[in-house]
């Protein structure tokens, strides 16, 4: 029997720029490794301004350069369930985390934690322990954005796989 996948949940504040790319991002990296039947991987926003966009022009211009396709996608809100169905929801900013717990429902399955600290990156990544929000930023806002979800996937990915079993 196939174990079950593991279910992954990348969330920001929008759905818009940094937890879809975080969405793509891991996605991509799951598929250079071929775990593709091994992992759900989703993304949601704590806010509710932008349910059925699709990500920002800019997220899906610097996503693109880098060969990743993001115009499938379009926004949802983190909902109860998700709290329940996800193994692992990853928040992309501290505010974001506080209102993920916040929100979490009594003994709520999933694991919910700081994306560029965890497992054990306490310091963070890059003096980053918070994905910046691009949505005011320029394209550099942008760039800075997939390099350290970049870096955070590769760990996470790498974690998960050894902490679970995987290969
Ligand atoms: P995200 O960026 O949380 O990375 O999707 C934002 C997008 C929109 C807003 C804030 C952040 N907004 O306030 O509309």
């Amino acid at each position: 029997m196939e174990a079950a996948p593991i279910k992954v949940l990348m969330v920001c504040l929008g759905n818009i720029c940094r937890s879809p790319t975080a969405e793509v991002v891991f996605r991509n990296e799951v598929s250079n490794r071929k775990l593709e039947h091994l992992f759900d991987i989703d993304s949601a926003g704590t806010g509710t301004w932008h349910i059925g966009e699709k990500p920002d022009s800019r997220a899906r211009a610097a996503a693109l350069k880098r060969n990743m396709n993001m115009d499938s996608l379009r926004a949802r809100a983190v909902s109860n369930e998700d709290f329940n169905h996800f193994d692992y929801i990853f928040a992309m900013d501290i505010q974001n985390h506080i209102d993920l717990k916040t929100m979490e429902p009594d003994r709520a399955l999933a694991n919910i934690e700081l994306f560029l600290t965890w497992p054990n990156k306490k310091e963070g990544r890059g003096g980053y322990q918070e994905v910046p929000d691009p949505f005011y930023s320029g394209e550099d806002g942008f760039e800075l954005v997939l390099d350290l979800i970049e870096a955070a996937s590769k760990d996470i990915l790498d974690h998960i796989v050894n902490k679970h079993q995987l290969v």
